[in-house]
Protein backbone atom coordinates (compact mmCIF):
# COMPACT_ATOMS: atom_id res chain seq x y z
CA UNK A 1 0.00 0.00 0.00
CA UNK A 2 1.38 3.20 -0.63
CA UNK A 3 -0.08 6.09 1.68
CA UNK A 4 -3.00 7.64 -0.37
CA UNK A 5 -4.73 9.18 2.62
CA UNK A 6 -2.18 9.10 4.84
CA UNK A 7 -3.16 11.31 7.58
CA UNK A 8 -6.85 11.20 6.94
CA UNK A 9 -9.01 11.28 9.44
CA UNK A 10 -12.33 9.40 8.26
CA UNK A 11 -15.40 8.81 9.41
CA UNK A 12 -17.58 5.86 7.96
CA UNK A 13 -21.36 5.12 8.17
CA UNK A 14 -23.04 1.68 7.67
CA UNK A 15 -19.72 0.04 7.97
CA UNK A 16 -20.58 -2.51 9.61
CA UNK A 17 -20.63 -4.88 6.62
CA UNK A 18 -20.40 -4.21 2.85
CA UNK A 19 -19.39 -1.11 1.00
CA UNK A 20 -19.44 0.63 4.27
CA UNK A 21 -16.69 -1.96 5.43
CA UNK A 22 -14.71 -2.44 2.59
CA UNK A 23 -14.24 1.39 2.51
CA UNK A 24 -13.07 1.56 5.55
CA UNK A 25 -10.77 -0.42 5.50
CA UNK A 26 -9.24 0.30 2.09
CA UNK A 27 -8.98 4.01 3.80
CA UNK A 28 -7.35 1.86 6.77
CA UNK A 29 -5.23 0.19 4.60
CA UNK A 30 -3.90 3.33 2.19
CA UNK A 31 -3.00 5.19 5.60
CA UNK A 32 -5.57 6.71 6.94
CA UNK A 33 -7.02 6.80 10.48
CA UNK A 34 -10.76 5.69 10.61
CA UNK A 35 -14.04 6.27 12.57
CA UNK A 36 -16.17 2.78 11.92
CA UNK A 37 -19.77 4.07 12.51
CA UNK A 38 -23.00 1.70 12.50
CA UNK A 39 -26.85 1.08 13.59
CA UNK A 40 -25.57 -1.97 14.31
CA UNK A 41 -22.89 -0.89 16.80
CA UNK A 42 -21.49 -4.60 17.61
CA UNK A 43 -21.05 -4.89 13.74
CA UNK A 44 -18.68 -1.40 13.51
CA UNK A 45 -17.04 -2.54 16.57
CA UNK A 46 -16.18 -6.53 14.80
CA UNK A 47 -15.03 -4.29 11.19
CA UNK A 48 -12.63 -2.07 13.50
CA UNK A 49 -10.98 -4.86 15.33
CA UNK A 50 -10.36 -6.57 12.12
CA UNK A 51 -8.70 -3.51 11.03
CA UNK A 52 -6.83 -2.82 13.71
CA UNK A 53 -5.40 -6.78 13.67
CA UNK A 54 -4.11 -5.78 10.16
CA UNK A 55 -2.77 -2.38 10.20
CA UNK A 56 -2.32 -1.83 14.21
CA UNK A 57 -3.31 0.22 16.80
CA UNK A 58 -4.87 3.80 16.17
CA UNK A 59 -5.35 2.43 12.64
CA UNK A 60 -9.93 2.10 13.55
CA UNK A 61 -12.15 3.11 16.52
CA UNK A 62 -15.91 2.50 16.21
CA UNK A 63 -19.25 3.53 17.73
CA UNK A 64 -22.58 3.52 17.27
CA UNK A 65 -24.28 6.21 14.82
CA UNK A 66 -27.78 6.00 13.96
CA UNK A 67 -27.79 8.36 10.90
CA UNK A 68 -31.43 9.70 10.91
CA UNK A 69 -30.71 10.63 14.60
CA UNK A 70 -29.21 14.36 15.56
CA UNK A 71 -28.07 13.39 18.66
CA UNK A 72 -26.26 10.58 17.24
CA UNK A 73 -24.04 12.39 14.50
CA UNK A 74 -23.43 15.20 17.05
CA UNK A 75 -22.19 12.35 20.02
CA UNK A 76 -19.92 10.69 16.52
CA UNK A 77 -18.50 14.01 15.61
CA UNK A 78 -17.42 14.70 19.05
CA UNK A 79 -16.17 10.65 19.35
CA UNK A 80 -14.04 11.35 16.29
CA UNK A 81 -12.77 14.62 17.78
CA UNK A 82 -11.58 13.27 20.83
CA UNK A 83 -10.27 9.58 18.92
CA UNK A 84 -8.52 11.26 16.08
CA UNK A 85 -8.36 14.54 17.02
CA UNK A 86 -10.60 15.89 13.91
CA UNK A 87 -11.83 15.28 10.74
CA UNK A 88 -10.96 15.32 6.43
CA UNK A 89 -12.91 12.88 5.06
CA UNK A 90 -16.56 11.81 5.58
CA UNK A 91 -18.36 8.76 4.19
CA UNK A 92 -21.76 9.05 4.23
CA UNK A 93 -22.32 5.84 2.96
CA UNK A 94 -25.71 4.42 5.37
CA UNK A 95 -28.29 3.61 3.20
CA UNK A 96 -31.94 1.14 2.26
CA UNK A 97 -33.31 -0.08 -0.86
CA UNK A 98 -37.01 -0.10 -0.58
CA UNK A 99 -38.59 -1.66 -3.14
CA UNK A 100 -42.29 -0.79 -4.73
CA UNK A 101 -44.06 1.35 -7.28
CA UNK A 102 -45.24 4.65 -6.22
CA UNK A 103 -48.56 3.07 -5.21
CA UNK A 104 -46.92 0.43 -3.04
CA UNK A 105 -46.04 2.86 -0.43
CA UNK A 106 -47.17 4.18 2.72
CA UNK A 107 -46.44 7.50 4.20
CA UNK A 108 -44.03 6.00 6.80
CA UNK A 109 -42.60 3.57 4.88
CA UNK A 110 -41.46 6.69 2.02
CA UNK A 111 -40.70 8.52 5.05
CA UNK A 112 -38.24 5.96 6.40
CA UNK A 113 -36.40 5.78 2.90
CA UNK A 114 -35.83 9.71 2.71
CA UNK A 115 -34.61 9.20 6.28
CA UNK A 116 -32.12 6.85 6.00
CA UNK A 117 -30.86 7.87 2.31
CA UNK A 118 -30.97 11.93 2.36
CA UNK A 119 -31.79 13.02 6.33
CA UNK A 120 -28.37 11.26 6.78
CA UNK A 121 -26.49 13.44 4.34
CA UNK A 122 -27.91 16.26 5.28
CA UNK A 123 -26.74 15.98 9.40
CA UNK A 124 -23.91 14.73 8.38
CA UNK A 125 -22.45 17.27 6.55
CA UNK A 126 -24.44 20.12 8.78
CA UNK A 127 -22.42 19.02 11.26
CA UNK A 128 -19.21 17.60 10.04
CA UNK A 129 -18.20 20.33 7.72
CA UNK A 130 -16.69 22.80 10.32
CA UNK A 131 -14.65 20.13 11.37
CA UNK A 132 -13.60 19.32 8.06
CA UNK A 133 -13.24 23.43 7.68
CA UNK A 134 -10.38 22.79 10.20
CA UNK A 135 -8.61 20.08 8.02
CA UNK A 136 -8.57 21.15 4.58
CA UNK A 137 -8.22 19.74 2.13
CA UNK A 138 -11.29 17.97 3.47
CA UNK A 139 -13.72 15.52 1.17
CA UNK A 140 -17.24 14.24 1.48
CA UNK A 141 -18.24 11.42 -0.26
CA UNK A 142 -21.92 10.42 -0.55
CA UNK A 143 -23.19 7.07 -1.36
CA UNK A 144 -25.69 7.70 -4.51
CA UNK A 145 -26.81 4.71 -7.01
CA UNK A 146 -27.29 4.52 -10.53
CA UNK A 147 -30.65 4.54 -8.99
CA UNK A 148 -30.63 7.89 -8.26
CA UNK A 149 -29.17 8.35 -12.13
CA UNK A 150 -31.71 5.94 -14.20
CA UNK A 151 -35.30 5.05 -13.05
CA UNK A 152 -37.28 2.03 -12.78
CA UNK A 153 -41.20 1.27 -11.91
CA UNK A 154 -40.07 -0.97 -8.61
CA UNK A 155 -37.70 1.61 -7.24
CA UNK A 156 -39.70 4.55 -6.23
CA UNK A 157 -38.51 5.50 -3.20
CA UNK A 158 -34.85 4.60 -3.32
CA UNK A 159 -34.89 6.19 -6.99
CA UNK A 160 -36.35 9.39 -5.47
CA UNK A 161 -33.86 9.12 -2.63
CA UNK A 162 -30.41 8.60 -4.47
CA UNK A 163 -31.47 11.16 -7.05
CA UNK A 164 -31.91 13.93 -3.46
CA UNK A 165 -27.98 12.17 -2.79
CA UNK A 166 -26.91 13.05 -6.10
CA UNK A 167 -28.15 16.37 -6.31
CA UNK A 168 -27.49 17.79 -2.45
CA UNK A 169 -24.11 16.48 -2.94
CA UNK A 170 -23.59 19.20 -5.76
CA UNK A 171 -25.15 21.86 -3.78
CA UNK A 172 -23.00 21.25 -0.75
CA UNK A 173 -20.01 21.08 -3.35
CA UNK A 174 -20.69 24.71 -4.21
CA UNK A 175 -21.57 25.79 -0.86
CA UNK A 176 -18.46 24.86 0.31
CA UNK A 177 -16.38 25.90 -3.12
CA UNK A 178 -18.18 29.76 -3.01
CA UNK A 179 -17.27 30.56 0.83
CA UNK A 180 -13.38 29.66 -0.35
CA UNK A 181 -13.25 26.04 1.65
CA UNK A 182 -11.22 23.20 0.18
CA UNK A 183 -14.06 20.79 1.09
CA UNK A 184 -15.00 18.68 -2.01
CA UNK A 185 -17.68 16.88 -2.27
CA UNK A 186 -19.06 14.01 -5.33
CA UNK A 187 -21.37 10.86 -5.13
CA UNK A 188 -20.57 7.78 -6.10
CA UNK A 189 -23.06 5.83 -8.34
CA UNK A 190 -22.65 2.38 -8.50
CA UNK A 191 -25.12 -0.29 -9.85
CA UNK A 192 -25.49 -3.67 -8.68
CA UNK A 193 -22.80 -5.34 -6.14
CA UNK A 194 -22.76 -8.15 -4.26
CA UNK A 195 -23.66 -7.35 -0.46
CA UNK A 196 -26.96 -7.73 1.58
CA UNK A 197 -28.65 -5.18 -0.23
CA UNK A 198 -28.83 -7.09 -3.44
CA UNK A 199 -29.53 -10.38 -1.04
CA UNK A 200 -32.73 -8.46 0.03
CA UNK A 201 -34.03 -7.57 -3.89
CA UNK A 202 -33.35 -11.94 -4.44
CA UNK A 203 -35.86 -12.65 -0.75
CA UNK A 204 -37.39 -15.77 -1.70
CA UNK A 205 -36.71 -16.36 -5.30
CA UNK A 206 -33.49 -18.30 -6.76
CA UNK A 207 -30.16 -16.45 -5.85
CA UNK A 208 -28.49 -17.75 -8.98
CA UNK A 209 -31.41 -17.58 -11.18
CA UNK A 210 -31.76 -13.37 -9.83
CA UNK A 211 -28.10 -13.10 -10.27
CA UNK A 212 -27.86 -14.64 -13.90
CA UNK A 213 -31.00 -12.00 -14.99
CA UNK A 214 -28.99 -8.98 -13.40
CA UNK A 215 -25.71 -9.91 -14.85
CA UNK A 216 -26.86 -9.58 -18.25
CA UNK A 217 -28.08 -6.26 -17.88
CA UNK A 218 -24.96 -4.93 -16.98
CA UNK A 219 -22.52 -4.46 -19.98
CA UNK A 220 -19.39 -6.13 -18.45
CA UNK A 221 -21.44 -9.40 -18.10
CA UNK A 222 -21.09 -9.26 -14.46
CA UNK A 223 -21.68 -7.68 -10.64
CA UNK A 224 -19.44 -5.59 -8.70
CA UNK A 225 -17.30 -6.20 -5.51
CA UNK A 226 -17.60 -3.70 -2.95
CA UNK A 227 -13.95 -3.09 -2.93
CA UNK A 228 -14.24 -1.86 -6.47
CA UNK A 229 -16.72 0.72 -4.96
CA UNK A 230 -14.44 1.30 -2.03
CA UNK A 231 -11.84 2.01 -4.80
CA UNK A 232 -13.96 5.21 -6.04
CA UNK A 233 -14.15 6.52 -2.69
CA UNK A 234 -10.70 5.66 -1.54
CA UNK A 235 -9.79 8.10 -4.87
CA UNK A 236 -12.20 10.55 -4.23
CA UNK A 237 -11.15 10.68 -0.25
CA UNK A 238 -7.54 11.68 -1.41
CA UNK A 239 -5.95 14.76 -2.59
CA UNK A 240 -5.45 12.84 -6.16
CA UNK A 241 -9.12 14.46 -6.70
CA UNK A 242 -8.37 17.55 -5.26
CA UNK A 243 -9.72 19.28 -8.21
CA UNK A 244 -12.77 16.94 -8.62
CA UNK A 245 -16.04 18.28 -6.84
CA UNK A 246 -19.50 18.30 -7.15
CA UNK A 247 -19.34 15.10 -9.35
CA UNK A 248 -20.67 11.79 -9.79
CA UNK A 249 -18.48 8.90 -10.48
CA UNK A 250 -20.60 5.69 -11.69
CA UNK A 251 -19.52 1.85 -10.96
CA UNK A 252 -21.45 0.76 -12.95
CA UNK A 253 -19.97 -2.15 -15.53
CA UNK A 254 -21.18 0.40 -18.20
CA UNK A 255 -25.13 0.04 -17.54
CA UNK A 256 -25.81 3.90 -17.68
CA UNK A 257 -24.13 3.91 -21.10
CA UNK A 258 -26.99 2.01 -22.95
N1 LIG B 1 -25.13 -3.01 -3.04
C1 LIG B 1 -25.57 -2.37 -4.10
O1 LIG B 1 -25.93 -2.99 -5.11
C2 LIG B 1 -25.61 -0.85 -4.11
C3 LIG B 1 -25.77 -0.21 -5.34
C4 LIG B 1 -25.84 1.18 -5.37
C5 LIG B 1 -25.72 1.91 -4.20
N2 LIG B 1 -25.56 1.27 -3.02
C6 LIG B 1 -25.48 2.09 -1.82
O2 LIG B 1 -24.29 1.81 -1.10
C7 LIG B 1 -24.51 2.03 0.29
C8 LIG B 1 -24.05 0.82 1.08
O3 LIG B 1 -24.83 -0.28 0.69
P1 LIG B 1 -24.41 -1.81 0.90
O4 LIG B 1 -24.68 -2.49 -0.37
O5 LIG B 1 -23.08 -1.90 1.52
O6 LIG B 1 -25.56 -2.24 1.93
P2 LIG B 1 -25.54 -3.14 3.24
O7 LIG B 1 -26.97 -3.40 3.55
O8 LIG B 1 -24.63 -4.31 3.07
O9 LIG B 1 -24.93 -2.18 4.35
C9 LIG B 1 -25.60 -1.05 4.82
C10 LIG B 1 -25.13 -0.72 6.21
O10 LIG B 1 -25.84 0.45 6.62
C11 LIG B 1 -26.28 0.27 7.94
N3 LIG B 1 -27.46 1.09 8.22
C12 LIG B 1 -28.72 0.92 7.77
N4 LIG B 1 -29.52 1.86 8.29
C13 LIG B 1 -28.74 2.65 9.07
C14 LIG B 1 -28.99 3.79 9.87
N5 LIG B 1 -30.21 4.31 10.01
N6 LIG B 1 -27.95 4.35 10.52
C15 LIG B 1 -26.70 3.83 10.41
N7 LIG B 1 -26.41 2.74 9.69
C16 LIG B 1 -27.43 2.16 9.02
C17 LIG B 1 -26.55 -1.21 8.09
O11 LIG B 1 -26.53 -1.63 9.44
C18 LIG B 1 -25.43 -1.82 7.24
O12 LIG B 1 -24.29 -2.07 8.01
C19 LIG B 1 -26.00 2.36 0.45
O13 LIG B 1 -26.18 3.75 0.52
C20 LIG B 1 -26.60 1.82 -0.83
O14 LIG B 1 -27.80 2.46 -1.18
C21 LIG B 1 -25.49 -0.10 -2.94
Amino acid sequence: MSGRVKGKKALVTGAGQGIGAAAARLLAAEGAQVLLTDKNAEAAKACAEQIIAEFGEGAAFATGLDVTCEQDWITALRFAQDAMGGLSVLVNNAGIALTGSVEDFDLDEWRLGFSVNVDSVFLGCKHAIPMLRERQPASIVNLSSIAGLIASPTFANYNATKAAVWLLSKSIALHCARRGWDVRCNSVHPTFIKTSILQELVGEKDEATVFAKLEKQVPVGRLGEAEEVAQAVLYLASDESRFVTASELKIDGGISAM
